[in-house]
């Protein structure tokens, strides 16, 4: 490799998990007038501070975090503070000598209308909103901007009357009144303490839809969704979905609302999906708004486990928050579960378990596998909005999943009811979380802590021998962990394996393991926590299949299994997850084998059992429609190349397409059939019903496509034009999308003009040219970028085409270095007007090491052209950096 030319400079310094020390003040109150200007907001702060004796050094000065902020006035106890008496610097405000109580008043100005970070108080649609997590609250005041730092907040708001009608914030509206020069103004008080980061205000020309919510004791709670004129329509999905949520806390654990308001409101200019805000809720639009022929079934999906996911915060989060951001999973990985645990509640369990695991593999095990690897718990980052991650959201779920399955499940409500208990209004660490989840189980965690030290995904084999003459069957599971960044060498995890063993008329057997007194059927859950272990079963009447990780019980890689293995677990095992697995595990395994063909020159030719396993497939159909539809899918190109040691992406993409040509082809008329029968107009629903008609029938339609485009594309083109739902338009639309016809010209342009009015749908009009495989593509992105309707400022239209366009595999990696160079620039234009977007994108790089020789170099080369980026943000340097040294 060539010397690296570029220099290296960390301008954000790194913050390390060890050096914690307790706040050296705390803030009892804080009381906070807004005037509200786009152009120049004044902020003026009134908090009662008193010395942390935790802190341990009763001389330090008071360190206030502050960034892009005009600073006025300080007072100390009523007096003004003169220059001389505090330090001002671009990061925040410092005064020494200082009392052990006492009250300080700041006055600031910002500018809401320039804010195009959206961290901080920023205009959208010319309304103002807020975005705090993780250190925005900075950018409003100067503060003690860390979660430890838990204050009692009144927020007083004024404003022109007749442009922002509506003034919210967090708790409770206490007062309000009007003024003679056309502002008016309410003031809110939040009775519960909370960090800087929950702090929310909306102000605007908003309307709101309205409900209660009845809690468990008999309280009454007023239930707001705010949203702009003309979206009121599309607010009855994640209205019921958040009073499906609080019912369902409170009956699963115990966990009732605790203000007299809950509102929502959203906003078309976000930077992630939603923000759980004490009693004010924030919501990009995408994840709140739905109407059928708007949003997709996958969208209401969405939006159901979202709304859920926001409003479990106000437990895990709110009430027991972070001690400091290294906790992050604390309480991301335990919300995360339980919004899964909603899901497999509320909507069919193995559906979404299958959902989840995709989404753990295609995001997640990558990251684990790269150069961006980092534990549940990172030790150390430089800035923190870059560990929003995967490996804390989702593998930190799985933590707390195998922690559940570990202890049982009534241990861990217990533990639940512990945790909560003990740290209520306060700030947490990951070992509180634990030791109540101890105390509840007897169970020692030492070596299961592991999980959230140590990164990587544990890869696990298993052997399996049986003994006719013994009746006995002697499994072996060994697991090994690969080094990641920082960590050479992996100490064995404590894994869960919850399995059962299949015999061969595909019952479920009884059976007896060392060690247990009495035989067993069905799943039983063994640890394995040292690097290889046995486990012997006797009474085992003939040899069985072994079912392992039922229900993914662990976030693992496993190995071990035979084609043979495979196709009767997708036929016969007990566990619905397992089934779909088995299957898709065969599949995968069939594909990469065509794949090296493929590279070796050989033509495709289809295997005989996944044939049939999708033929058997269709006979489920009738009753269960989505699940069939799940199993007809083939895995995923991400899939696929996370199971290549070299990365070949136009070889994934010719044998995927000639694996789903040929399946079409061999299925021609079972597809049509399903094709006219799943054809009913009766009403929309979103019941798992409807969802998994819609879901076969697109998957039916997409295979008559990839069998025979002459004849399906205008049932593609007549569906799209039908528009009875957005889930049937856009699945057409994609079809077409792929193809370079004047079918997909014709269909972009209508549905282009259709939706002009409606950001979400245009979003989808992008972001399905982004993520084609139309020869064309890269061209057209390209031309995207000056689309008038492009709009580098709006993450969600910067995320369809870019983000799109990056998990475009076949285009984004095309060998000419076009979609590399056409990221790049992006990144580049949006880390200077958004720098923890930018950030986000530079994971499309970050996998350099997985591609061949002449890939490497460009791939390499362009991160090192975002490097040498002059006024490059910290947050893309730091993403850069550690992409780099991989
Ligand atoms: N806490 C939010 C969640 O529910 C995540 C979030 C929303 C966020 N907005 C953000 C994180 C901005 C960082 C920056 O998961
Ligand atoms: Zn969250």
């Amino acid at each position: 490799m060539a010397e690296n030319p570029v220099q290296i400079a960390e301008a954000a310094p790194e913050k390390r998990l060890i050096d914690y020390r307790p706040p050296a003040f705390l803030v009892d109150t804080v009381d906070l007038i807004f005037d509200l200007d786009p152009e120049a907001t004044s902020v003026r702060a009134t908090m009662s501070i008193r010395r942390n004796p935790a802190h341990g050094d009763a001389t330090a000065p008071l360190v206030l975090d502050g960034e892009d902020l005009t600073l006025n006035a300080v007072m100390l106890d009523g007096a003004a503070l003169d220059a001389e008496a505090y330090g001002l610097t671009a990061h925040g405000l410092t005064i020494p000598d200082l009392p052990d109580e006492f009250t300080l008043d700041t006055d600031v100005t910002i500018a809401p209308a320039r804010n195009t970070e959206l961290s901080g108080l920023y205009v959208s649609g010319g309304d103002f909103f807020t975005q705090c997590e993780a250190e925005g609250f900075r950018r409003i005041t100067f503060f003690p901007d860390r979660p430890d730092v838990m204050a009692r907040f009144s927020a007083t708001l004024i404003a022109e009357q007749k442009r922002y009608p509506v003034l919210l914030s967090n708790g409770n509206p206490v007062d309000r009144g009007t003024r003679d020069d056309g502002r008016h103004w309410v003031k809110w008080q939040d009775p519960h303490p909370k960090p800087s980061y929950l702090f929310a205000l909306v102000a605007g020309d908003l309307l709101s839809v309205h409900d209660e919510f009845i809690t468990a004791s008999g309280r009454k709670v007023a239930l707001g969704i705010y949203v702009r004129r003309g979206d009121e329509d599309k607010v009855a999905h994640a209205m019921a979905s958040l009073k499906r949520s609080m019912r369902w806390d409170e009956e699963v654990f115990g966990l009732e609302y605790d203000l007299d308001i809950f509102n929502i409101a959203a906003v078309g200019d976000f930077n992630m999906g939603a923000m759980e805000n004490k009693g004010l809720n924030i919501f990009n639009t995408a994840l709140v708004l739905a109407r059928p022929d708007t949003a997709t079934d996958a969208d209401y999906l969405r939006i159901d486990r979202v709304i859920a996911h926001e409003y479990f915060h106000n437990w895990t989060g709110d009430r027991v928050t972070c001690r400091d951001w290294f906790q992050l999973s604390l309480k991301e990985g335990l919300t995360v579960f339980r919004d899964q645990e909603y899901g497999a509640d509320t909507t069919d369990a193995s559906l979404s378990r299958i959902e989840e695991v995709k989404r753990l593999r295609g995001f997640q095990f990558r990251e684990d596998a790269g150069p961006l690897a980092h534990p549940v718990r990172p030790p150390a980052y430089r800035k923190i909005d870059n560990f929003y991650t995967a490996t804390v959201y989702e593998k930190g779920a799985e933590v707390v999943r195998m922690i559940r399955t570990i202890i049982g499940r009534e241990a861990f409500r217990r533990g639940m009811d512990i945790y909560i208990a003990r740290n209520d209004n306060s700030a947490a660490t990951i070992e509180d979380f634990v030791a109540a989840m101890h105390e509840a189980s007897g169970y020692d965690f030492a070596r299961f802590m592991r999980w959230y030290k140590q990164a990587g995904t544990p890869s696990v084999h298993f052997e399996g021998h049986y003994d006719s003459g013994a009746k006995r069957y002697m499994l072996t599971l060994r697991q090994e962990t690969k080094a990641t960044p920082g960590q050479a060498q992996k100490e064995p995890f404590v894994i869960p394996v919850a399995m059962g063993l299949i015999g061969p008329n595909g019952d479920e057997m009884t059976t007896t393991l060392a060690g247990e007194t009495a035989a067993r059927e069905g799943t039983r859950v063994v640890l394995l926590d040292a690097a290889e272990q046995q486990f012997i079963f006797e009474d085992v009447a003939a040899e069985p299949v072994l079912s392992l990780f039922r229900n993914f019980s662990a976030p693992i890689r496993l190995s071990g299994y035979s084609r043979a293995q495979l196709a009767a677990l997708a036929a016969h095992d007990t566990d619905g997850f397992n089934r779909w697995e088995a299957g898709h595990e065969y599949a995968t395994q069939m594909l990469l084998e065509a794949i090296s063909a493929h590279q070796r020159g050989e033509a495709f030719s289809p295997d005989r059992g996944l044939l049939d396993a999708m033929a058997s497939a269709l006979a489920q159909a009738e009753a269960a429609p989505a699940l069939t539809a799940e199993i007809l899918t083939l895995p995923g190109k991400a899939v696929l190349a996370d199971r290549m040691a070299v990365v070949d992406p136009l070889s994934i993409h010719v044998v995927r397409e000639a694996a789903r040509t040929a399946i079409g082809a061999h299925l021609h008329g079972r597809f049509a059939m399903l094709y006219r029968d799943l054809d009913d107009s009766s009403t929309f629903g979103i019941d798992p019903a409807s969802i998994g008609r819609r879901a076969l029938r697109n998957t039916a339609l997409a295979y008559l496509m990839a069998a025979d485009k002459k004849t399906a594309m205008p049932l593609a083109l007549a569906q799209l034009r039908a528009g009875r739902t957005m889930t049937e338009a856009l699945a057409a639309l994609a079809m077409l999308a792929d193809t370079a016809t004047p079918e997909r010209d014709a269909g972009l342009a209508e549905f282009h003009a259709k939706w002009q009015g409606e950001a979400l749908v245009i979003d989808k009009w992008f972001a399905i040219q982004a993520r084609s495989a139309a020869p064309d593509t890269i061209a057209r992105v390209e031309s995207l970028a000056s689309h008038p309707d492009f709009d580098l400022k709006n993450p969600n239209r910067y995320r369809s085409l870019v983000g799109g366009f990056g998990s475009n595999q076949l285009w984004v990696h095309d060998a000419s270095g076009a979609g590399y160079a056409f990221m790049t620039r992006m990144i580049v234009d949006v880390d200077k007007v958004n720098r923890s977007i930018a950030a986000r994108m530079i994971e499309v790089f970050a996998d350099w090491k997985r591609y061949d020789a002449a890939r490497q170099a460009k791939l390499r080369a362009a991160l090192d052209r975002i490097l040498a980026t002059e006024g490059l943000s910290d947050n893309t340097r730091e993403m850069v950096t550690r992409s780099r040294a991989g």
